[in-house]
């Protein structure tokens, strides 16, 4: 079943100090929501907030994981240990990590396969760039993006992924896409898992917006068909903010 869901990225930010103080002033303004809550924090948070945030409607997610399941990788968290925490999600392919850490189709659908394999969900970036746009080839861009790391997946495992478009010209930049834009590549990729998958798995999957998605342009973002939610950078690092987009469901 589709769901509607609200996810945090906090990026880089945050001690673990002032995660925790973000996580527990969440916990109490977050009670009802009428959709799906994740927060996404930097792996040091991870074990804490899952354990505080344990029994309410908010769930985990990490914001990566390694492309390898364990051994020699000096620096790198395994989906096995994003799991150990709490998480329930992992971010996979934001488009940060696939330009400035050199993240290809291939790590991203070994990232996938070692998520799906330790029973996390990902969610999946795909998006273009504004000189993509500008050329007009979004399409094509977020198509390769999907077929590179995605649909080689059996139907039972795509149907764990949630899936982010988010435009890398609107991230972090205040240009959010239209409605009618996002929408219009919503349906784009809902098409595509149709054609791949079937109706049903399309219909099922949930694709959710992102790219300085706020308070104030949540509501006619979400009121579209195809937009499932939002995956929310800076305004998840305010609890104020993140409820109020929480609050546009
Ligand atoms: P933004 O980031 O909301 O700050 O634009 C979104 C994202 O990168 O996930």
């Amino acid at each position: 079943m589709r769901k509607n869901i609200v996810a945090g990225n906090w990026k880089m930010n945050k001690t673990l100090q002032e995660g925790v103080a973000l996580a527990t002033e969440l916990k109490s303004a977050v009670k009802n929501p009428k959709c799906d809550v994740i927060i996404g924090t930097p792996f040091i948070h991870l074990a804490t907030v899952a354990e505080l945030l344990k029994d309410t409607p908010i769930a985990v997610a990490a914001e990566n994981c390694a492309d390898h399941a364990s051994g020699a990788y000096t620096g790198e968290v395994s989906a096995a240990m994003v799991k150990s925490t709490g998480a329930q999600y992992v971010i996979i392919g934001h488009s940060e990590r696939r330009a400035y850490y050199g993240e290809t189709y291939a790590m991203l659908k070994e990232k996938v396969q070692l998520a799906l394999a330790n029973s996390l969900r990902p969610i999946f970036c795909v998006g273009e760039v504004k000189e993509e746009r500008e050329a007009g080839r979004q399409n094509d861009v977020v198509k390769a993006q999907l077929e590179g790391s995605l649909f080689s997946l059996s139907a039972d495992d795509f149907g764990r992924i949630v899936i982010a478009y988010e435009p890398v010209w609107a991230i972090g930049t205040g240009l959010t896409a239209t409605p009618e834009q996002a929408q219009e590549m919503h349906a784009y990729i809902r098409s595509l898992i149709a054609a791949r998958y079937g109706a049903q798995v399309a219909a099922d999957c949930t694709i959710l917006y992102g790219g300085s998605c706020n308070a104030k342009n949540a509501a006619s973002l979400f009121a579209n068909p195809d937009i499932d939610g939002g995956l929310i950078g800076g305004a998840s690092l305010k609890a104020e903010d993140f409820c109020a987009i929480i609050d546009a469901f």
